[in-house]
């Protein structure tokens, strides 16, 4: 396969992986210096450009992830300018700049600009997608026990107000083998399912969804397959081709460490017809008139954000938050109050390792770690824990956070 990066540096857009128009980003240049310099690290140049309490461990990206210094200083003197000359700047330089984010972000996973809207946040975009969808009473979602709330809005409105139906497949915990996922989704799959929504990275464990086999069973029937990526760009490579998905929702917000409340939609073209809320009435561009004002700064962040993550490397991040899991994994099957609930198998993993506590319990467990300076996320329906291994974490994170657990768990 010919890695994102190589894709994007033969593209004639060839705008990854070099500053935005410098001079209007002005918050990222040094930073991205140090980011192109191959004498350095770029995971603790990232580390220290975190604004991140002194001392805390934050390993909790899957949640909210920390935006890079540069990265809100660009984001705050762009507001900056736009405050000088509000119109002008919105619907000029500023506007033209946010409608580029569309096309960054369709190189960074593969697809076209036309097939990209931009969104507030995966909700929104699992939202917009499944309301457009004609489902009649008794006609099928199939959807997972370990989907996000966010992802179970758009059933659950359609079990309201359209009679359809909500089948949820219970996952093994752990998964161990992408044969058994397959089995499963085809066992369930039924003459009246017409939609298939699946978490791309799973908010419970970590797994990673073999979408692209699952879209190989799904097409043929004309399933349409919604994605609930929240959990996948910025740590995973993602190339919505390759997936075989017909749409994929996610957040800027999290593992890519972009400005809060940004996100955005892919919409396979082929599928676009079926597509036509009112918010998209005037057209997918960042601002139309169906769509209002948006935040343009915020959005720009989010493009220049995604720039960083392919000057280090789609792959080279994978690779990075895999490790990290590995290593977390490894020290936590030391400690024997609890259990490992997360895939170990490379194809089904990603940089995030949950477990189950065996006997303590889970919110007592999370309270006196962030006590002590860690955190992490509790799994309301299970007791228990999840652990965030991005790139900027590292093994003395995860070293300090084993530590404390076991000894919180032996207390
Ligand atoms: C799988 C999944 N889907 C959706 C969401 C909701 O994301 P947002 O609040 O950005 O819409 C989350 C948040 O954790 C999630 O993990």
């Amino acid at each position: 396969m010919t890695s994102r990066r190589k894709f994007i540096r033969r593209s004639s857009f060839g705008l990854l992986g070099a500053p935005l128009l410098p001079g209007l980003f002005q918050g990222n240049q040094e930073f991205r210096k140090l980011l192109d310099d191959p004498g350095q690290d770029p995971f603790e140049i990232l580390r220290d450009e975190l604004l991140l309490e002194p001392g805390l461990i934050y390993m909790n990206t899957a949640t909210l992830g920390p935006t890079p210094k540069s990265i809100v200083d660009g984001v705050l003197d762009l507001t900056g300018k736009l405050e000088k000359n509000p119109a002008v700047m919105n619907w000029g330089e500023l506007g033209k700049e946010m409608e580029n984010t569309r096309d960054i972000i369709a190189q960074s996973v593969g697809c076209q600009k036309d097939e990209v809207l931009l969104t507030r946040n995966t909700t929104e975009g699992l939202s917009l997608v499944i309301s457009q969808i004609d489902l009649k009473q008794g006609d099928e979602i199939l959807t997972t026990n370990h989907e996000h709330g966010g992802g179970y809005l758009g059933p659950e409105y359609m079990v309201k107000h359209r009679g359809a139906i909500m089948k949820k497949m219970k996952l093994p915990l752990p998964v161990t083998s992408k044969q058994e996922i397959l089995d499963l989704v085809e066992e369930n799959l039924t003459d009246r399912t017409k939609v298939v929504l699946l978490s791309h990275v799973s908010t419970v464990d970590g797994l990673k969804m073999p979408l692209g086999e699952i879209s190989q069973l799904t097409r043929p029937k004309g399933i349409f397959l919604l994605a609930d990526g929240a959990q996948a760009p910025g740590q995973v490579e993602v190339n919505v081709k390759e997936l075989g998905v017909d749409a994929y929702a996610t957040s800027g917000h999290k593992w890519l460490l972009g400005p809060k409340e940004t996100g955005y939609l892919y919409i396979r073209r082929e599928k676009q017809s079926m597509f036509n809320p009112i918010f998209t009435h005037s057209g997918f561009q960042a601002y139309s008139a169906s769509s209002g004002t948006r935040n343009a700064a915020n959005i720009i962040g989010l493009g220049e954000t995604i720039k960083m993550h392919d000057a280090i490397g789609f792959d080279r991040i994978g690779r990075r938050c895999l490790r990290l899991k590995g290593y977390c994994q490894d020290k936590l099957g030391d400690i024997r109050e609890l259990k490992v609930i997360s895939p170990t198998s490379d194809d089904l993993s990603c940089g995030i390792v949950s477990v189950d506590l065996l006997d303590k319990k889970n919110g007592e467990v999370a309270t006196e770690l962030k006590n002590r300076g860690i955190i992490v996320k509790l799994l309301p329906n299970y007791n228990a824990l999840r652990f965030s291994c991005h790139i900027f974490n590292n093994e003395g994170d995860i070293d300090t956070l084993c530590e404390n657990l076991d000894e919180i768990l032996n207390s």
